[in-house]
């Protein structure tokens, strides 16, 4: 794991653009894996700043996103398909073919998932994947104590997940109990990861998946398996690292 200390959010954000954008720009075509959440919003506000600088181009780039809540309507305003088009997909010059995201209002979830891996495989597998943390060790929605085996699945929400994503609804009941997520085996499966941590709320959590038991109970332990990963913290998230 390489591990990259950061002072600022202002920091990681820039950092964490300039790999993806040198991804794009060694391989355009390349197949990015795309992550919600507040974390990666700066990320997107700095590769959007490079688009518009003539430094990257989308056009032949292919995204999966992570995960996507189940109930919601796509231009719902908390879907993670209205957060990808408002952050990021409207400011570029992405091909809205290439975009996919699960489907959370699909009538068969199963038949959803299975394709959504087969789409990944079609396009040649993830070339980079973005993550954020939860504040349980979550990556995607795999919440603790699921199988490390999974792939892409209907899950069923943590409270600790609920209750820390009703921040962006109107009331905590408005928030879906389910959701759609690439498991953690089509995680590991990416040819590189890219987790960003910010925040003194993420230091301990953190902490327990880079240094901790390889353990379900926290997910994002299992990174410590894969051959590429990289971490960029700021000051506060890796205020536990030694
Ligand atoms: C959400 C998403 C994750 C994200 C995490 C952390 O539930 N499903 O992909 O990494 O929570 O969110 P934040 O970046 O807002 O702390």
């Amino acid at each position: 794991m390489k591990i990259i200390k950061v002072k600022d959010y202002k920091e990681l954000s820039r950092k964490a653009s300039s790999i993806l954008a040198g991804q794009l720009i060694l391989k355009p075509k390349s197949v990015l894996g795309l992550a919600t959440g507040s974390t990666p919003i700066g990320t997107y506000e700095e590769l959007i700043r490079l688009y518009n600088e003539g430094v990257v181009s989308f056009s032949n780039v292919i995204t999966f996103n992570l995960d996507e809540y189940c109930g919601l309507k796509s231009n719902d305003i908390n879907s993670y398909c209205n957060f990808m088009k408002t952050k990021l997909f409207n400011h570029i010059d992405i091909r809205e073919e290439n975009i996919h995201i699960p489907n959370g209002l699909a009538k068969d979830i199963q038949k959803e998932c299975e394709d959504y891996e087969k789409k990944i495989k079609k396009f040649g597998g993830i070339d980079i994947q973005l993550l954020g943390i939860g504040r349980n060790g979550h990556i995607g929605f795999n919440e603790p104590n699921l199988k490390f085996e999974s792939k892409t699945f209907l899950v069923n929400l943590d409270e600790d997940t609920i209750k820390a994503n009703s921040r962006f609804f109107n009331s905590i009941e408005d928030v879906p109990r389910q959701a759609i997520s690439m498991g953690i085996k089509t995680i590991m499966s990416s040819k590189k990861i890219l987790l960003l941590a910010n925040g003194e709320e993420k230091a301990e959590i953190l902490y327990r998946a880079i240094y901790g038991d390889i353990i379900p109970q926290v997910p994002a332990s299992i990174l410590q398996l894969h051959p590429d990963v990289t971490i960029i913290v700021d000051e506060k998230a890796g205020s536990c690292l030694k």
